[in-house]
C-alpha cells in the first residue's frame, strides 16, 4: 500500500467524523504489519473532554481485534472538504501510537512522511520507569 493510497483511506474514514462541536472532521488509516487497514475517526461528546480522536480510535479498534504490530499511519483533517492543509497528531495520540509502534513508525500526512522520532522525540515509555 502506498503513502497516497493510505492517506485516500483516512480522508475517507473522515467521512465517519462525528464533529458537531468542533466541525473538524479527522480521519485515519492505520496500517498493521500483516497489511491490514484500521480506519478511525474521531468521535466528539457533549462533555467535550470525552472526545476521542481519529487515531486512538483507529489505535484501539486494532488492539481489540488482536492487532498491535503497526507499520504507518495516515491522518486527514479538516472543517471542510479540502484535507490538502496537513493535520499533525496530538500529544495524546503520539503516546497511545508510541505504545505500540517503535522510532521508525511512518506517519503520513497531507504533505508527506515522517517518522514518529519526529514528533515525540524523548517519548515516555515502559523504559522510563526502570
Ligand atoms: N482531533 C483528532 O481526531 N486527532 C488529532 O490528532 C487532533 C484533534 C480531533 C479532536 C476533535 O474532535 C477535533 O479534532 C478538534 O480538536
Amino acid at each position: 500500500m502506498t503513502d497516497k493510497e493510505l492517506f485516500a483511506e483516512a480522508v475517507k474514514a473522515a467521512e465517519h467524523s462525528y464533529s458537531k462541536y468542533s466541525h473538524f472532521r479527522v480521519g485515519a488509516a492505520l496500517l498493521a504489519a500483516d497489511g491490514r487497514v484500521f480506519t478511525g475517526c474521531n468521535i466528539e461528546n457533549a462533555s467535550y473532554s470525552l472526545t476521542n480522536c481519529a487515531e486512538r480510535t483507529a489505535v484501539f479498534k486494532a488492539v481489540s481485534e488482536g492487532c498491535t504490530e503497526f507499520k504507518a499511519i495516515a491522518i486527514a483533517g479538516s472543517p471542510s472538504d479540502d484535507f490538502s492543509k496537513p493535520c499533525s497528531p496530538c500529544g495524546a495520540c503520539l503516546q497511545v501510537l508510541s505504545e505500540f509502534c517503535g522510532d521508525d513508525f511512518v506517519i503520513v500526512l497531507s504533505n508527506g512522511w515522517f517518522r514518529l522520532s519526529d514528533f515525540l522525540p524523548k517519548r515516555f515509555s515502559e523504559e522510563s520507569m526502570k
